[in-house]
């Protein structure tokens, strides 16, 4: 059974050594960036081992290292430091925007490297990965090591170019941390409006998820709104209303309303007031 050693046991970390299955990964050592962190971490995960540094990798078949994308080439500079062999050793990171060559002192020293990216988000505790697509890319054996962890959580494989990754990690970021804002916004307005958190959360549930479902549907062809039908006299009511409780909103509004009539190649007039509109 391959031994799994997780360096980095956040969000993303923990989730993933936590949905494989226990009947055929065992799940090794684990490392955070201190002790007490990484003794929290594996209580909360009631998995793998505490560990007080890299030598203790060294079982390892699979380490797979979650830290945050700026402190990966630290990792994999400092782990390549370590005295035991690499040969026969796959080491796999979780980033959406760094291809595996930020692993090459691990290369250097005979890993295989590679990177898997879970097309997911980890914000709350997660109970199955089925179904989620995982970006991948990197050396023959750590390819097909990915492709068997990928089996175990019934996710969907996409085979990236090492160059194709950052536009992906762009889109991605589109579709989720770019998107909860949007979200924030709409409540914080409903506020505004008079409307509490709890119900304006409740009240956009089915718009939300229509607007997602007709999407899914009929990309662009759905949508809607005044911004779609270029309704220039609403969208200029929306802009004084909100300019006057929020400017920082009405700034958001104006320039994603304009983003999405150039994506659309929509309402060219709209276009220009919106480019115009002065927010105090
Ligand atoms: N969160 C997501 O939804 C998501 C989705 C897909 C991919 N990812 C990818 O997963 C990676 C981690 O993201 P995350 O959101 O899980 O981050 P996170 O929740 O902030 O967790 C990062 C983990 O790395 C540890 N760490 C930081 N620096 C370290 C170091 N130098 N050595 C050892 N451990 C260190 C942190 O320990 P401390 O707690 O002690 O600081 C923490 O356990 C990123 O590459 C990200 O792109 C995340």
């Amino acid at each position: 059974m391959p031994r799994v050693g997780l360096i980095g046991p956040g969000r993303a970390g923990q989730a993933l050594v936590r949905l494989l299955p226990p009947a055929q990964y065992e799940i090794g050592p684990v490392l955070s960036s201190s002790f007490t962190s990484t003794r929290r971490a594996v209580r909360r995960m009631r998995l793998g081992t505490a560990a007080a540094s890299y030598d203790e990798f060294a079982s390892c078949e699979l380490i797979l290292i979650a830290v945050p994308d700026d402190a990966i080439a630290v990792v994999a500079r400092d782990l390549a430091a370590v005295s035991f062999p690499f040969r026969g050793k796959v080491v796999l990171h979780t980033s959406g925007a760094l291809d595996s060559s930020v692993l090459a002192p691990l290369r250097a020293r005979g890993a295989s490297t590679g990177s898997l990216h879970p097309l997911q988000t980890f914000g709350r505790g997660l109970l199955s990965l089925a179904g989620v697509t995982f970006a991948v890319e990197g050396d023959q054996r750590a390819l097909r090591l990915a492709r068997s962890l990928i089996n175990a959580w019934h996710g969907k494989l996409l085979r990236l170019k090492a160059s194709q990754k950052t536009l992906y990690h762009a889109a991605a970021t589109f579709a989720s941390p770019l998107f909860t804002p949007l979200m924030e916004a709409a409540v914080r307005l409903m506020g505004h409006a008079g409307v509490g958190p709890k119900t304006a959360v409740r009240a956009l549930r089915p718009l939300l998820a229509t607007t997602l479902e007709n999407y899914m549907h009929s990309r662009k062809q759905s949508w809607t709104g005044p911004l779609a039908r270029g309704d220039a006299e609403t969208v200029r009511r929306h802009l004084e209303a909100v300019g006057r409780v929020d400017p920082n909103l009405a700034r958001y509004y104006r320039a994603a309303a304009r983003a999405a009539l150039i994506l659309f190649r929509r309402h060219p007039k709209l276009q220009r007031l919106l480019q115009k509109a002065r927010i105090p």
